[in-house]
């Protein structure tokens, strides 16, 4: 695209139907990632009155008049969209319910739900496996349907879900039962209900608008009904990012995680639908942050973190170790090509304990409930970066490392304040480190706590000869 602000009889639109439109993230996330992929698209607001005669059947229809390449449907549309396509995905088909449309090359309209695979992609980035799990879903509107479908899907073991109207729970299973195999799923009402499932459900995901703003002081779970360690709560309610629901289960230990992540990977598996193209997601979240950050009337009070980080003794190496093995399995896994996947000559307990006994070493040790979740490396011996520089004094990070499970947890982000305050308390005015060009996360990450580019390298990689 030369030119980002010019909009020509060339640009590929696409948009998001529903009623209301005016407070969605999707057009600020999909033209942030139009934009960063270089390409000619642009996303709109559409909002479609149901209460118009035909209106959802001359949108989706116009789509192909108006050569519109693809559109997101939301509430109250999903459902409604469907008698006007041509193919419907399997997976949408037992849900119901479309939220992605597809202009095909050959002009037929094709309907997805990306709900779902967004919700088990979120999951999965946040180190969390659902199969095997006990799965408790509260509600059973559109988004539970997409839920409970995902969760069948990625494995789970059992599922029990609850709604303040028992029967719409009993007829999203009879509509979604042919789709489950021999899972066990069981019906109950919220709140009565989950008193008897709430202890043995290792992921409790709500699906209820309850803690929405602006009805943030509300929640689906009894306020006396303890949520404990081991026990993973996920609110599909990302607006406010912290809900009520999230706050309890912190406060009993248990594992907390809001819903953006899922908005984020459902545009990007649509963003690749439409342009056949992998989706910028740093930039679709970062974009989605900012746009919810600016919404907020005044911001929002900072949890209380459950994050304890120390200095590590020569007790921590073997902890140390296991967490740099997690961290180079991850990136291995990531890009296979280019990290080495560990072996155990990679960052031994044994060479951290020898690190550990060196003055110049700042190794600290991040956990979460008194479980270790991350750590940070560095060392703090003044360094000359060409002969043209003085000799610097800075605090030097050479590993931060998050235990998978751990990630966006604000592990990361309190091990680099401690890092800061440890270079603090030794009159140490720099901080450095580097990041791979291509690790758009964690340069985002980076800058968010103050660090900006300094002396980026680059390589450049020769291939041999043809022989
Ligand atoms: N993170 C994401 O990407 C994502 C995606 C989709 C949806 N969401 C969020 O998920 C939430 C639900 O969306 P949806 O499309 O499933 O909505 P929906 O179809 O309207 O369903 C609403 C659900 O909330 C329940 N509910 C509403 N008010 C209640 C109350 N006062 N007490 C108890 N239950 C109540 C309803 O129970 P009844 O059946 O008894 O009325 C129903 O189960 C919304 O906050 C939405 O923003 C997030």
């Amino acid at each position: 695209m030369s030119d980002s602000q010019f909009i020509s009889a060339k640009t590929a639109l696409t948009g998001l139907i529903g009623w209301p439109v005016s407070h969605s993230v999707s057009p600020v996330m999909h033209n942030a990632a139009f934009a960063a992929r270089g390409l000619d698209w642009r996303y709109l607001p559409l909002p479609v009155d149901p209460a118009r005669p035909d209106a959802v059947g001359d949108a989706v229809r116009g789509m192909r008049a108006l050569g519109l390449r693809g559109i997101n449907v939301t509430v109250p549309h999903k459902q409604a969209v469907l008698p006007f396509l041509d193919h419907v995905e399997a997976a949408a088909q037992a849900m119901r319910a479309v939220n992605t449309i597809v202009v095909e090359a050959d002009g037929s309209l094709g309907g997805d739900n990306t709900d779902a695979p967004g919700f088990i992609a979120d999951l999965r980035d946040h180190g969390v496996e659902p199969s095997g799990m006990h799965g408790l879903v509260l509600g059973a509107g559109g988004s539970a349907r997409a839920i409970v479908y995902g969760l069948a899907q990625a494995g789970a073991h059992r599922l029990t879900i609850a709604n303040r109207s028992v029967e719409r729970a009993a007829s999203l299973l009879a509509d979604l039962r042919p789709f489950l195999g021999a899972l066990p799923v069981d019906v109950v009402t919220l709140p009565d209900g989950i008193t008897s499932v709430a202890a043995s459900a290792e992921l409790i995901v709500n699906c209820t608008s309850l803690g929405m703003t602006p009805h943030a002081e509300t929640t689906p779970w009894p306020p006396d009904l303890p949520l404990r360690p081991r026990q993973i709560v996920y609110d599909l309610v990302y607006n406010p990012a912290e809900t009520r629901l999230l706050r309890q289960a912190q406060a009993g230990g248990a594992r907390a995680i809001g819903g953006l992540g899922m908005l984020i990977w459902q545009g990007a598996l649509a963003f690749t639908r439409w342009t056949g193209e992998p989706a910028p997601v740093e930039v679709m979240r970062a974009a989605a942050e900012a746009h919810l950050r600016g919404q907020q009337a005044s911001p929002a009070p900072a949890a209380p973190s459950p994050v304890q980080v120390r200095r590590a003794t020569v007790e921590d190496a073997a902890t140390i170790a296991r967490l740099h093995h997690a961290l180079q399995a991850h990136h291995a896994a990531a890009l296979p090509d280019f990290f080495k996947a560990p072996s155990a000559s990679t960052f031994p307990a044994a060479k951290v304990k020898e690190l550990l006994q060196k003055p110049a070493t700042v190794m600290l040790l991040a956990e979460v409930g008194g479980v270790a979740a991350g750590y940070l490396y560095a060392d703090t011996t003044p360094a000359q970066e060409t002969s043209m520089t003085h000799r610097l004094e800075r605090l030097w990070i050479h590993h931060v490392g998050v235990e998978p499970h751990w990630r966006r947890q604000g592990v990361g982000g309190a091990l680099i304040e401690a890092a800061k305050r440890v270079a603090g308390v030794e009159h140490i005015r720099t901080v450095g480190l580097n990041v791979w060009a291509f690790n758009e996360g964690a340069l985002r990450f980076f800058a968010r706590h103050g660090f900006a580019p300094y002396n980026h390298r680059l390589w450049l990689h020769l291939t041999p000869p043809p022989a």
